[in-house]
């Protein structure tokens, strides 16, 4: 059942099975955020699970801006074969001859040069005039033309251009070589029917144009950069510039996964990408964990709330068929199963679903009478628990196994060498352990993991906050895997490492680890 295109009202001239490239400048553009700088070693493992996703392009960085940024295009040139490898340069024989050299070992290198084509750019940051600027992005395509057979010019802030300008710009780079044309809207300042238009308006007007294709580059300050890309996409662009998460400066890049959700859920446009969306989600962990960067819990596909309905209505719905209220089934982007946060909100088919999962089948009455002790649980707590659930079916004896609890903590911090204590009560057994790490935090993380029965990875760790000042609460949010089961723990308090440590051990109950036998 596809949508039918006429009945939005928009006649597209290109509207055609194709396909579609997917550049990724999540290791470029991504990695200019402050604080989300990588090491060679970890740019690799990004390229390495990018390469698996199955992008065509990844703009590894801009060679000439720092020696980490040359040693990674050349690492990653010899640890990634298949997508070819792009390097950033401004419109300078300088900056090119650097990326040359950083991409003698890939197999298949692009040089991205460009220079700025709005009259902000020109008269502005340039001091300079619309000829000598077409002169200076022909001049660069040319020379990078020397080093490779495939260069990108970006044609910078292209979004607030005059597009018969940027139509002049267009057709003397790619007179001079250029098999890419990047249409970027640097500012994220168009709207969608601008930014189609301005695709359109190449697409129509500049005479070689069939001799390169035309990428998409779009920033969100304005919300806007997913909805204006894929207007782009649908006006003629072929190439999509884009970022895992949707990281990227202020308020990011248009982000990989919803362009490629956008268009495998929209199959009627006959546009496709060859990405591998099962990898998605891990994807999305990868670069949040290394980039120390958590994603919004209602980021769009990949935000933890993304497939977990927590209105009584909607679980009903979807757990007696799944595209009641979603349209994108979430084992298509690597995840199991919908998480359904039980809350206040929740239904009755929830509850009954999840004690299903619990191994209780209820009858009617006793699903009854369990959801009234529920709704008065759930209105003290946030989320109801896997744990509070066996606590509210009476099964007490399996409560008191499976509930971990924070007996005592007692860390030393400071120069040297951080340590913790911690005595855990499993059940009615106490059970200490000593340890030190990096941190506190640290040290009583490893101090807990030693005392559970189970190898427990953390792949989220999110402080905040609530106000400000030194005496102010303390929010955790943890992200806990074991196997391939994911936990999210939270907890609050004014001292951090305390509620570091109760949120971890949130999301341990939620995995339901029990204590390592002693002497283990
Ligand atoms: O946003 C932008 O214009 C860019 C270019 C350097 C491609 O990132
Ligand atoms: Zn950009």
């Amino acid at each position: 059942m596809f949508a039918d295109i006429s009945a939005h009202n928009l006649t597209y001239d290109i509207i055609m099975a194709d396909k579609l490239y997917i550049f990724d400048t999540t290791l470029r553009d991504g990695e200019q955020v402050p604080g989300c700088q990588l090491n060679t070693t970890e740019k690799i493992e990004v390229a390495r699970m990018l390469e698996a996703l199955g992008v065509d392009v990844i703009e590894v960085g801009f060679p000439i801006s720092s020696p980490g940024d040359f040693n990674s295009v050349l690492e990653i040139s010899k640890a990634v074969t298949r997508p070819t490898i792009c390097a950033l340069t401004r419109a300078v024989k300088k900056d090119i001859d650097v990326a040359a050299d950083s991409l003698r070992m890939a197999r298949r290198g692009r040089i991205h040069t460009g220079i700025g084509v709005s009259p902000q750019h020109i008269y502005n940051k340039l001091r300079s005039t619309p000829e000598a600027i077409i002169e200076s992005a022909a001049e660069a395509v040319r020379y990078a033309r020397g080093y490779v057979d495939d260069v990108e010019f970006y044609a910078e802030d292209a979004g607030r251009a005059d597009n018969e300008y940027l139509a002049r710009v267009v057709e003397a780079v790619i007179k001079a070589g250029a098999t890419v044309v990047n249409i970027p809207d640097t500012t994220g300042y168009c709207f969608p029917e601008e930014y189609a238009a301005k695709i359109a308006y190449l697409v129509n007007n500049v005479p070689n144009i069939d001799k390169a294709i035309i990428a998409t580059h779009c920033h969100n300050d304005l919300g806007m950069a997913t909805a204006n890309t894929l207007a782009g996409v649908l006006a003629g662009a072929r190439q999509c510039e884009v970022t895992v998460n949707g990281i990227g400066e202020r308020a990011g890049n248009t982000s990989l996964e919803e362009i490629v959700m956008a268009l495998r859920t929209h199959p009627a446009y006959g546009i496709d990408t060859e990405i591998d969306s099962k990898l998605i989600t891990k994807a999305s962990h990868l670069v949040s964990s290394l980039m120390n960067m958590p994603v919004q819990p209602n980021k769009a596909i990949v935000g933890r709330n993304a497939f977990a309905h927590s209105s009584g209505i909607h679980q009903d719905g979807v757990l007696k068929q799944r595209d009641t209220y979603e349209i994108i089934d979430p084992q298509d982007v690597g995840i199991n199963e919908s998480q359904i946060a039980l809350t206040a909100r929740s239904g009755r088919a929830a509850l009954g679903h999840r004690l299903e999962l619990l191994g209780y089948k209820l009858n009617q009455p006793e699903l009854d009478s369990t959801y009234e002790k529920f709704l008065d649980l759930a209105d003290r707590k946030k989320e109801v628990h896997d744990y509070d659930l066996l606590y509210l079916v009476g099964d007490l004896e399996r409560v008191q196994n499976q509930t971990i609890k924070l007996k005592y903590l007692q860390v030393t911090t400071g120069t040297l060498m951080p340590t913790a204590t911690v005595v855990l009560k499993f059940g009615s057994n106490e059970r200490m352990a000593m340890a030190s790490g990096n941190g506190p935090v640290d040290a009583a993380y490893a101090a807990i993991k030693s005392l559970i029965n189970e190898t427990v990875v953390l792949t989220e760790f999110l402080i905040q906050a609530m106000t400000r000042g030194s005496n102010d609460v303390g929010r955790v949010h943890t992200q806990v895997k074991c196997g391939d089961r994911l936990a999210h723990g939270y907890s609050a308090h004014t001292d951090t490492v305390r509620a570091s440590v109760e949120s971890f051990i949130d999301a341990l109950r939620v995995l339901n680890v029990t204590e390592k036998p002693e002497g283990n």
